[in-house]
């Protein structure tokens, strides 16, 4: 417990004995708007919020820099103190709006998302090596790689989660995977530790369990831990960084989330996304649970949508309020053609990688 140079007006409580972990301090003030009507209590409010910010710039930025702050600021004092939050990162910036930094932004994924995150109290923060087009008032764009260790520390300032997207999304070889998946992911971490960035999803994939067989799941939905079987080098670089994340969790404390994604497009590819889809709008669902999970810890959830014939499992993700309401089956009459798929004597199909099992390795796919 701390007493703050405004203890005639607020208690705050710190629970500095709280594992290491990222450091992100919660102010909750009270403030009367309606009581400010006139200039000397407006006056008041500002000498008050910048007494109560530069207590938390002092906070965050001594002792307790390497623990989770949770500053809890209750005024005992009467009107016009009623209602103001205010949130900050470890070295002191203030955090008004909740900030959502999305990797990869450019991208296929990226650009289903975007549209449906954004909220009015909202800051998406778009990071992407390539153009990203027609930003709104609630977007800002960064130009940067998930490499660059100082662009990636800089775009974690003050931000509540980090979409990881960014990287290499098909088959390529050894240094691209390592360079742009493993080592990216890794720098991405390390700055969201810095940063004291409280969530991080990893857009992880089937291809890390690609030579997992359907017909040879104990029950009847494949676990979203299920242990590492790639299928390709991008599957191997997806073990990678749900290992980085692993490792951050384990060290720092910092949440991270690995969503194996199925097929997350507009509408299933093919048959076998039947089983593999993930709608956008359940894209969006499940990115929205992360963001307000509380304290998911270390974990893996699958990325699908509540498909009829899906054999993933969605009982991890509806651990953290992931509630799919689409399903594949509704594209079934134009993606089956002929017969009725046979999911388990059809080896592409009886595969979560599917024919990614069988490209060459390493060779670049268009
Ligand atoms: N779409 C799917 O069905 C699916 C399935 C499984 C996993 N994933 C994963 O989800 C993520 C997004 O997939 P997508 O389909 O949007 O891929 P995508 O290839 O369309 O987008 C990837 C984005 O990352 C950007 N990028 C590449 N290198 C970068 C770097 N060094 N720094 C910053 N940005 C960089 C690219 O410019 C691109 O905009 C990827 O990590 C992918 O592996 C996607």
């Amino acid at each position: 417990m701390l007493r703050d140079p405004l203890a005639e007006f607020v208690d705050v409580g710190i629970p500095a004995e709280q594992p290491v972990g990222a450091g992100v301090a919660t102010v909750v003030a009270h403030v009367n708007e309606t009581a400010l009507a006139d200039s000397r209590e407006k006056s008041l409010r500002s000498t008050r919020l910048s007494c109560l910010e530069s207590f938390v710039v002092s906070a965050c930025t001594g002792n307790f820099g390497h623990a989770p702050v949770d500053v809890r600021i209750h005024p005992r004092a009467p009107p016009p103190w009623d209602r103001v939050s205010a949130r900050f990162d470890q070295s002191g910036v203030a955090m008004t709006d909740q900030t959502i930094l999305i990797t990869g932004a450019a991208g296929g994924v990226g650009s289903l998302l975007r549209p449906r995150l954004s909220r009015p109290d909202r800051t998406l923060r778009l990071l992407d090596v390539a153009p990203i087009p027609a930003p709104t008032t609630r977007e800002e764009i960064v130009v940067g790689s998930v490499t660059d260790a100082d662009a990636m520390v800089d775009a974690c300032r003050g931000v509540d989660t980090v979409v990881h997207l960014g990287g290499q999304s098909r088959e390529h070889d050894i240094d691209n995977v390592v360079e742009l998946n493993i080592k990216g992911t890794y720098v991405v971490l390390e700055a969201a530790r810095r940063a004291g960035v409280r969530t991080v999803m990893l857009a992880s994939s089937n291809h890390a369990v690609g030579f997992s067989h359907r017909d040879q799941v104990p029950g009847k939905h494949l676990p979203a831990d299920t242990p590492a079987r790639p299928d390709t080098l991008y599957g191997l670089s997806k073990v990678g960084i749900e290992a980085a994340g692993r490792l951050f969790h384990d060290r720092y404390g910092i949440n991270v989330i690995c969503a194996r994604i199925g097929s997350w497009f507009e509408t299933p590819p093919g048959v076998r996304g039947l089983a593999t889809w993930l709608s956008p709008d359940d894209g969006a669902r499940m990115v929205e649970a992360c963001i307000a999970a509380e304290a998911p810890g270390f974990r893996f959830i699958w990325g699908i949508s509540r498909n009829s014939r899906r054999w993933f499992s969605l009982a991890e993700g509806e651990a953290i309020g992931y509630d799919p309401q689409d399903d594949a089956e509704l594209f079934a009459d134009r993606l089956v053609t002929g017969d009725e798929p046979d999911f388990l004597a059809d080896p592409e199909l009886n595969r979560a990688g599917g024919s990614w099992c069988e490209v060459e390795l390493g060779k670049p796919m268009t």
